[in-house]
């Protein structure tokens, strides 16, 4: 048999890492050695080869998982602990253009109605938490949810009889906000009046649940659905938050020239990237802006090159559209009307919410005539929740810097004439005194 000694001196030292076999035993698991490669040696001992460590997304993952990066080696995902865990859920990957004081007061959306169930629903609006539930009366309530007692979080307790309880110490409000009893005291004793929380005004309509996000009385109503005659389908999506602030994602949403590169997942890798000329109509006094497509814009379902494609059509009932009517409702309702030659029709309608300066809550939803099956709806779907996939991404691409007030400065073509006569729109409705913001920021 021939030892190590000797072996080493006829082929040379072993690099492989192998512990030389004990004897009478099994061979050893290789060691972590600087005299490893990078990779082969681990993270310990690529650090002790004074290899550089980096904090990196790593961009193959889909979610931007983070890594510890080392240069020259493969990202090694950090250890699972609790407080990383933590760390992702409460500060997810966010654009890093942050920051949008231009907060319009008025109507926005909340909830969806059939999101109020048995349990209390937290939502953050306007930078503030919020708590909403159905009161005594079944109506749709939003409550401050900071527990007037000592700060405890309304939304993660409970529902009794109309009324949300804190979690904390058990004091119940009614719809209103208005502590009505104090389990640690007789029922006979006392309820301080400053006991209660601060209650949004609430409109419920269409299977929404919209706030009024301001200070002062509510103005006006709600922004109707121009629904042209009675859907057979409706479809909604949860709400989707975005990390970015309000304006840069009405204004992505209203803006179609990104199509053809942003959406060619949903949409195709075909679409013609000129954007057909708009004229847009303002009314001031309704706070809103239309127009229309003379052609099709980019992104429009492209007329089927194969057999495939034009059975798909067929059963989605895809004819080639005629019209493109947008409709824009300040501060946050953007709706596109699609007509099809077959006479069908649908309405995809976005209402967006600040969540706060950073995040934007997305409510999406689609009616239609068109396809009225299941087939029709699977199809819809996917097509709503993938675009909708596509343009959060997309925002974290945004990394021009904003001003504190005002839009950023930037150069514009013609495609983005809507895009401007939105920024003029909104920006009269600031120098008017709309600008507002949450009753609690
Ligand atoms: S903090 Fe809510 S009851 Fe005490
Ligand atoms: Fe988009």
């Amino acid at each position: 048999m021939v030892s190590p000694r000797t072996r080493a001196r006829r082929h040379g030292p072993d690099r492989s890492g192998a512990a030389p076999a004990r004897c009478g035993g099994r061979p050893r698991a290789p060691r972590r050695s600087h005299l490893l490669p990078r990779r082969a040696a681990g993270r310990r001992g690529a650090a002790r080869a004074g290899a550089r460590l980096h904090r990196h997304r790593d961009r193959r993952s889909p979610r931007g998982a983070r890594g510890l990066h080392l240069r020259g080696a493969r990202a090694l995902p950090l250890r699972r602990s609790r407080r990383a865990s933590t760390r992702r859920l409460h500060a997810p990957a966010a654009s890093p253009r942050r920051g949008d004081p231009m907060t319009l007061a008025g109507w926005y959306m909340a909830a969806w109605s059939d999101e109020l169930g048995p349990r209390p629903l937290g939502r953050r609006l306007g930078g503030h938490p919020y708590v909403l539930f159905r009161d005594a009366r079944d109506a749709a309530t939003a409550l401050s949810a900071i527990c007037p007692h000592r700060g405890g979080d309304l939304a993660s307790g409970e529902l009794r009889e109309g009324c949300v309880r804190c979690p904390y110490h058990g004091w119940e409000l009614d719809g209103d906000g208005r502590c009505v009893r104090i389990p640690s005291q007789p029922a006979h004793a006392g309820i301080p009046p400053r006991a209660r929380a601060r209650k949004l005004t609430t409109v419920e309509s269409d299977g929404a649940v919209w706030v009024w996000l301001a200070e002062g009385p509510p103005v006006g109503a709600p922004p109707p659905l121009r629904l042209p005659g009675t859907p057979r389908r409706r479809l909604r999506a949860r709400p989707q938050r975005f990390d970015a602030g309000f304006v840069d994602v009405v204004e992505q949403a209203i803006d179609s020239s990104h199509h053809p590169f942003v959406h060619r997942g949903a949409m195709g890798a075909r679409q013609p990237t000129e954007v057909p000329p708009i004229r847009v109509d303002v009314d001031e006094a309704a706070s809103a802006l239309e127009w229309e497509y003379e052609r099709a814009p980019p992104g429009a379902p492209e007329t089927p090159r194969h057999l495939l494609g034009a059975l798909r059509d067929a059963a989605l009932d895809l004819s080639p559209p005629t019209t493109w009517r947008y409709r824009c409702d300040l501060p946050g309702l953007l709706q596109l009307h699609i007509a099809y030659r077959s006479g069908g029709w649908e309405l995809s309608a976005l209402a967006f919410t600040p969540r706060d300066a950073g995040s934007t809550w997305v409510f999406a939803q689609s009616a239609r005539t068109r396809a009225p099956h299941l087939l029709g709806d699977l199809h819809q779907r996917y097509f709503m929740l993938r675009v909708l996939d596509e343009d959060r991404r997309a925002t974290r691409l945004l990394i021009g810097p904003r001003p504190a007030e005002g839009f950023p400065t930037a150069v514009s073509a013609r495609a983005d004439a809507a895009t401007l006569a939105f920024r003029r729109l909104y920006a009269r409705a600031l120098q008017n005194g709309q600008g507002g913001s949450s009753p609690h920021a």
